[in-house]
């Protein structure tokens, strides 16, 4: 079977190797469409320091049930799937708490582990989900979008309150509409007017708010004085991750879902006056999963125009560079087996 590895930092090579062998516990897949993410390009540039290469990437699956034996979830030979791509141990504090998403040995596939840029793939059974009634497009944003469900879960929204979702990437783009659903009043910021735009016209936001000196002026004028109160980093930007706390009202909670990789500063006096809840909200459990699952079949999230960039596999290599760049209007790109 053909696979694509990452050898090293931009280098990826489309090889031929074996198919995969049963294991029990395991269950043989065939990849049918897989989502590229951010993780993929900062594999592929070399800038996310806990990559060892050569890696197989991927991690947001739609595939095909090949080979399985008898399991609890009553999958079977032929059957649709999305991978939940957290291998979690099911036995440290987090995982025995269902904090599945932070487990203390958290593996993530294709990131820790190869993952899905192969024709089939062997993945433990309890990491199935079926979802016979989903388009592989539809399975293949699963992941990414259960990201910002989880944010969303985590925030514990409030019908009608004001939210500032800054970063309206793939990751913004899901909270912003999870928030909606929940029934609060979002807020888009972005430096880029682009995604600000798609925000607007296909997700329904109502305000959206290019980041610069005045971003702190129109969110008062929107809010009418009060600020947000819950404010969502996505861009994993240090600056706007120290500036967000601007935007949230007093009592207010601030969650960070981008991830930078240094220290971030905040005046104590300052967090401290607006008795802020900072809360992390790292990955997915099966419940944002599932919960994603079903806003796709209502048809309640517009994956079309979300999948920007769709090529096969034969192609990915030639057009990974130009996913890089986001002056090529890349929200989600997808690959096809
Ligand atoms: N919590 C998790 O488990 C998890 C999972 C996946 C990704 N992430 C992180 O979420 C973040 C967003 O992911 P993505 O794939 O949407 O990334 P992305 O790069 O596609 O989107 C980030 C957006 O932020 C905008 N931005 C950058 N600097 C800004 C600034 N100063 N002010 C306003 N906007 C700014 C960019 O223009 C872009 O549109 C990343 O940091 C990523 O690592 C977290
Ligand atoms: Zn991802
Ligand atoms: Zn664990």
């Amino acid at each position: 079977m053909k696979y694509i590895v990452c050898e090293k930092p931009g280098l990826f090579k489309l090889k031929e190797k074996s198919n995969p062998q049963k294991v029990e516990g395991q269950a043989i897949l065939g990849v049918k469409k897989i989502g590229i993410c951010g993780t993929d390009l900062h594999a592929y540039k070399g800038n996310q320091a806990f990559f060892t290469y050569p890696r197989i990437l991927g991690h947001e699956l739609a595939a095909e049930v090949i080979d399985i034996e008898e399991n609890n979830q009553n999958i079977k030979v032929g059957d649709k799937v999305i991978v939940m791509p957290y291998i979690s141990c099911g036995q440290c504090i987090a995982c025995k708490n269902g904090k599945t998403n932070c487990c203390t040995e958290l593996r993530v596939l294709g990131v820790h582990t190869d993952g899905g840029m192969q024709e089939q793939i062997s993945v433990p059974i309890n990491l199935l989900i079926p979802a016979n009634k989903l388009s592989y497009a539809e399975m293949a944003i699963v992941e990414p979008l259960a990201i910002g469900a989880h944010a969303v879960s985590r925030a514990q929204i409030v019908p009608n309150e004001f939210i500032v979702v800054i970063g309206s990437g793939p990751i913004g783009i899901g909270i912003m509409k999870f928030a909606q659903i929940a029934g609060a009043k979002v807020i888009a910021m972005d430096i880029d007017s682009g995604r600000l735009h798609y925000a607007k016209d296909k997700i329904d936001i109502d305000h959206i708010v290019l980041a610069g000196e005045a971003s702190g002026d129109i969110i008062a004028k929107i809010t009418d004085g009060e600020m947000a109160t819950g404010v969502f980093d996505a861009t994993g930007n240090k600056e706007a991750l120290e500036k967000g706390l601007n935007y949230m009202a007093n009592g207010g909670r601030y969650v960070l879902v981008g991830l930078s990789n240094g220290k971030l500063e905040f005046e104590h006096p300052a967090i401290h006056a607006k008795e802020t809840t900072i809360m992390c909200s790292r990955n997915a459990t099966l419940k944002d999963f599932e919960y994603v699952i079903d806003i796709l079949k209502m048809g309640k999230f517009p994956v079309d125009s979300f999948i920007t960039h769709d090529v096969s596999f034969a192609e990915m290599i030639h057009h990974f560079d130009s996913w890089l760049d986001p002056k090529n209007g890349v929200i989600k790109a997808t690959v096809n087996f």
